[in-house]
């Protein structure tokens, strides 16, 4: 009964890990959450408050399949506002979350074989969804000695005449990594050069970045190349709507074209009470947002202090979005009291859950074995008791 077109495409991991975590929670099992991919807080009232209005109001009928004209101006004078882009609002799609609308895009405009250049380490669902389409990603590695950034000869060096997409994720899950404005120049030349290869910007963590990292929108120092970049932001990290199911994709007339096509075939539109809600959160006051970037910064030190402390971990302070991702390589080749070896970085993820009652997600799902991925979106609390838990397991380790 299935579909060829399934074969190879995995479950994404973060929502397998949410599930386990669940299923250990259910049966009693007190457990210590870093795989968490959404803030801990809940929607600022003001938005609840406009969502629930636009209800009472009667906004409960289907809308255009692109996004009510209300919010995809909301989008286009954020997007002037932040990011210095100018863009109409009918070069602008709303789709289901950012996900429904890199998913439509590569739907729209993959041919069988076609390759996407993912550089790892890469947010799972993209080599997933180039596949779903008939793509083949194309993973270009990095390391942390390059603080995990693309670099040019790297990218030069992936590119090839099916090259259809570069995708850069800036602020990056799982490494925080923020591309500044000479790594962007950089790449950015390696690009022109090659015209058939358009650019996926995905900038859905752009608000959370700490210290003295600022976010820079690609196309903003690229605007050359705005006839063959797409745009791709939401409303879910930045205003803790990941249950609202907004996101959106800014780009030229033809690709937004056909991805509405596909959602108007697909989903119709997105939730009309959401898109209310999502045009109060980006029109409206603005300090909830910066109140977040600065708890998540102090849960950032507070979690990279507490990991740099542990045996066999190394951890370089993330420069964005709310995940560290250290390295576990010195606990490779070590053993169990029961005598297992910790051979990879998935089997430490299954013994610090099992044994320390700590959920991480394995790096080898990101594209780089030998690390872990820790959400510091959870209490000062609760990150100091995961550290006295992970201690213990792994002071149990010989
Ligand atoms: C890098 C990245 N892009 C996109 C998304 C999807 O966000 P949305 O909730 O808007 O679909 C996520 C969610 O985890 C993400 O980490």
């Amino acid at each position: 009964m299935l579909a060829q077109r399934l074969d190879g495409v995995k479950p994404s991991p973060s929502m397998a890990a949410k599930t386990r975590v669940d299923a250990m929670r259910a049966a009693g099992r007190r457990i210590v959450d870093f795989t968490i991919g959404e803030p801990d807080f809940p929607t600022p009232p003001h938005i609840v408050e406009g969502g629930v209005a636009a209800l009472l109001a009667g906004q409960t009928r289907y809308t255009a399949s692109n996004g009510t004209p209300a919010l995809r101006q909301a989008i286009a004078d954020k997007l002037l506002r932040e990011n210095a882009l100018a863009y109409r609002p009918e070069h602008i799609a709303v789709g289901n979350g950012a996900k429904h609308i890199i998913y439509n895009a590569f739907a729209a405009t993959l041919n069988e074989g076609d390759e996407v250049i993912v550089p790892a380490p890469y947010w799972v669902s993209y080599p997933d969804m180039v596949a779903l389409h008939g793509g083949t990603p194309v993973v270009v590695p990095s390391s942390g000695a390059q603080s995990f950034k693309l670099t040019p000869p790297a990218l030069e060096a992936a590119i090839t005449a099916r090259t259809r997409w570069l995708v850069l994720n800036t602020p990056n899950n799982p490494t925080g990594a923020v591309y500044t404005r000479d790594e962007l120049t950089a790449l950015g030349a390696v690009l022109n050069r090659h015209p058939q290869v358009w650019l996926m910007t995905d900038e859905i963590y752009e608000h959370f970045v700490y210290g003295g990292a600022a976010h820079v929108a690609p196309l903003n120092v690229l605007p050359g190349l705005a006839e063959r970049t797409l745009v791709i932001n939401g409303v879910s990290k930045a205003y803790a709507m990941t249950g609202w199911r907004i996101g959106y994709g800014a780009g030229p007339a033809a690709l937004i074209k056909a991805i509405t096509l596909l959602l108007s075939q697909s989903t119709s539109c997105p939730s009309s009470m959401s898109q209310a809600a999502a045009a109060i959160a980006l029109d409206g006051p603005q300090h909830t947002v910066t109140e977040a970037a600065a708890l998540f910064e102090a849960r950032r030190d507070r979690m990279v202090q507490m990991l740099q402390a542990l045996p066999g971990f190394s951890c370089a302070p993330p420069d964005g979005a709310f995940y560290v991702f250290p390295s576990v390589a010195g606990l490779l080749g070590r053993r169990t009291r029961a005598g297992q070896l910790l051979a990879t970085d998935v089997d430490v993820v299954l013994y610090l859950l099992e044994h320390a009652g700590v959920a991480a997600i394995d790096g080898n799902s990101y594209g780089m074995p030998g690390h872990l991925r820790m959400s510091f979106a959870t209490g000062i609390d609760v990150i100091e008791q995961g550290g006295r838990l992970l201690q213990a397991a792994l002071a149990d380790l010989s």
